[in-house]
């Protein structure tokens, strides 16, 4: 069998709420993807795909479970993942290094 690459495990995200609740984004996520292999996240505006890939990017953490690439748990961003925002996210008035 070949090997996992990209393994999502049980991912929750849950989002407090300003009034004291608690919103559930993302629940039980389980997503194994192998190198090279190319999979879509398809799914109504608000389903969590935006948050699921956040927490891939390790832009944002999991609530609870588990993302691991190469077997090695995503604690944050690194120059092994990266996301084209559906919006653009540039500062204007910094020079594109400094956007960097
Ligand atoms: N920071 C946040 N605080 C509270 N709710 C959030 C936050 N971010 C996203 N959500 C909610 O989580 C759900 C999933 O959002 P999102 O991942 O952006 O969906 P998608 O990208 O599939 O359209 C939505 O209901 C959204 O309103
Ligand atoms: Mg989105």
């Amino acid at each position: 069998m070949e090997k996992k690459f990209l393994s999502l495990e049980f991912v929750d995200k849950v989002f407090p709420l300003p009034n004291g609740k608690e919103y559930v984004a993302v629940k039980d996520v389980n997503l194994q993807i192998k190198k090279d292999e190319i999979v879509s996240i398809i799914g109504h505006s608000g389903c969590g795909k935006s948050t699921l890939l956040n927490m891939i990017a390790g832009l944002d953490t999991v609530s609870s479970g588990g993302i691991f690439l190469n077997n090695k748990e995503v604690n944050g961003p690194g120059p092994d993942r990266a996301v084209v925002f559906q919006n653009h996210s540039l500062l204007p008035w910094l020079t594109v290094f400094q956007n960097i």
